[in-house]
């Protein structure tokens, strides 16, 4: 028999509220295979940020179980939680939270500072810093010409490539962005998923993106729909 790797996500029965309040996400399964490109859709509130958070293991279910790569997150304590995310997760954010005190270069290398796994895969800090100049000029950046500005004096496309590269560096196991496309325009979003698709692919990486962009859907293979009410439905598209 061949060996056989456990899905990058495996969720069953799981079920998550705030405190204080009733479930916001109630989800039957959802298992999402290496390499997986995922397109999660829902109006404002139904939850989506909330499912990535639970993803990356910032937030643990109420009921139920999520594995990612097998690791069960609910059985680690936050500390290890911490660290398992720093070695197979990168985290698009909304906001891209770059680091203002650091330059283009530096806030991508960040991606591997807190992973052990992330930086082997790449070597030392001068390997590292190559695989970042790499990663920004292939996501469309110029980055000799980028790389003395700080990043906050970037436009929003700008910072959401560097936001990406710093997620993408040392190839994680899992990709997750959060409407990093929002203040875009549909070419424009649609150039950045097309230029994330190809290191994800390049990278081996499982990408859940989330955007209420529905025309982006049609970019991905697989889509989920979170409703407004707590009970979700997956939508295979063709
Ligand atoms: N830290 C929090 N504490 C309590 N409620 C929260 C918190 N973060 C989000 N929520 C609530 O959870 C619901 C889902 O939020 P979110 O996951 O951000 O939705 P989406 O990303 O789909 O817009 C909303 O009602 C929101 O107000
Ligand atoms: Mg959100």
């Amino acid at each position: 028999m061949s060996e056989t790797k456990p899905p990058v996500v495996a969720l069953e029965a799981l079920r998550f509220g705030w405190p204080g309040q009733p479930d916001l996400l109630d989800l039957d399964d959802l298992r999402i295979a290496a390499g997986e490109r995922l397109f999660l859709e829902g109006p404002s509130g139904s939850g989506k940020s909330t499912l990535l958070n639970l993803l990356a293991g910032i937030l643990v279910p109420r009921a139920g179980r999520l594995r990612v790569l097998g690791q069960d997150l609910a059985n680690l304590r936050a500390g290890a939680r911490d660290r398992f995310r720093a070695d197979h997760v990168g985290f698009i954010f909304q906001q891209f939270n770059l680091v203002p005190y650091l330059g283009l270069v530096e806030n991508v290398t960040l991606g591997c500072r807190f992973s052990p796994a992330r930086r082997a895969r790449l070597g030392d800090a001068a390997a590292q810093a190559r695989e970042a100049r790499r990663l920004v000029a292939a996501l469309g950046l110029d980055v000799d010409a980028l790389d003395r500005r700080p990043v906050t004096g970037l436009s929003v496309g700008q910072q959401q490539r560097v936001a990406a590269a710093r997620a993408l560096i040392g190839a994680p196991e899992l990709v997750i962005a959060d409407e990093p496309t929002s203040a875009l325009d549909a070419t424009a979003r649609a150039a950045f998923v097309e230029l994330l698709f190809a290191e994800v692919e390049r990278a081996g990486s499982a990408l859940v993106f989330v955007s209420h962009d529905p025309a982006l859907a049609a970019l991905f293979p697989r889509s989920l729909s979170l409703p407004a009410l707590n009970r979700a439905a997956a939508t295979e598209a063709a």
